[in-house]
């Protein structure tokens, strides 16, 4: 079977998936941070299972860079990638409070099927299975909206993660009501900042590997924000009540 066969069975997949993922989602609720069970299974450190679930994002896309095409284009989309990966693979897990707690096994080999899938759908893509993009792709209004929502995303995921950091003194563990920017809006500001990322992604990339990323998003963050917003107001009798779980004023 060559490659191509593979990398199109693959790319189905990566459609399919994140509809059953979607619908699991808000029956169960990924067992990591505040929603952890205390089952006592194997486990790693969070802030190592977080270096060891999202590696293979940087390195199946350096790696499907490194061997394909390297154009202008293809520069700019290892940029944006990497802005991402980067971060959430090297520094996140450094800078958040409360990152010995165990991360259950389980979750993080889920995850590191999937950045390792998808990874490698997204750099093949862009580097050798899909159209070879001119230069001129980086002036197509595709790609400069795709590019500003994904950075206005990146901005708004950076600030919503700092402000949880500092929500915490060093050794905390507990969890408070975060406040300022996003969040007099949303519970989960991170989420919707990852959500416009990717979803510039697919926009700026014009792919369906990129497409099918952006549903794998929605499909993982949306029931999650539901969960912790729940979670908020169940916990916290004086929460907000004007704050949404996802989407100012609508959800
Ligand atoms: N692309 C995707 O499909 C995808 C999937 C998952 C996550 N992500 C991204 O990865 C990042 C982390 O995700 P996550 O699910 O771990 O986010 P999260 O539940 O919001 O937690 C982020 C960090 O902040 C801490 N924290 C959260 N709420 C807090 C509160 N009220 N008080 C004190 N500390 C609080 C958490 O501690 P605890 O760990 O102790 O709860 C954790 O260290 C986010 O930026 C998210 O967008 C992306």
């Amino acid at each position: 079977m060559n490659e191509i066969l593979v990398y199109r069975w693959l790319l189905w997949a990566w459609f399919a998936l994140p509809v059953i993922i979607f619908v699991s989602l808000f029956f169960v609720t990924a067992p990591y941070g505040r929603h952890a069970k205390r089952t006592g299974g194997p486990s790693l450190p969070a802030w190592l299972g977080w270096v060891v679930m999202e590696s293979p994002s940087v390195i199946a896309f350096a790696a499907c860079w490194l061997f394909g095409r390297r154009t202008p284009v293809t520069w700019a989309f290892f940029a944006l990638w990497q802005l991402h990966y980067v971060n959430r693979t090297y520094i996140f897990p450094f800078r958040m409070r409360g990152a010995s707690k165990p991360m259950p096994l389980g979750v993080i080999a889920g995850a590191f099927f999937f950045t390792l899938v998808n990874g490698y759908l997204n750099g093949r893509w862009l580097t050798a299975f899909g159209p070879a993009l001119g230069t001129g792709w980086l002036t197509d209004p595709r790609f400069v909206a795709g590019a500003a929502l994904f950075l206005v995303g990146f901005a708004i995921n950076q600030h919503a993660d700092r402000v949880l950091f500092h929500l915490r003194a060093p050794g905390e563990t507990g969890y408070k009501i975060p406040r300022g920017g996003l969040y007099r809006w949303v519970s989960c500001p991170n989420y919707l900042g990852e959500i416009i990322e990717w979803s510039g992604w697919a926009l700026a990339t014009w792919s369906p590997a990129g497409l099918a990323f952006a549903l794998w998003t929605v499909a993982n963050l949306l029931p999650r924000a539901r969960a912790h917003h729940r979670w908020y107001r169940a916990q916290f009798p004086d929460y907000p009540t004007e704050r949404r779980a996802l989407v100012p004023l609508v959800f």
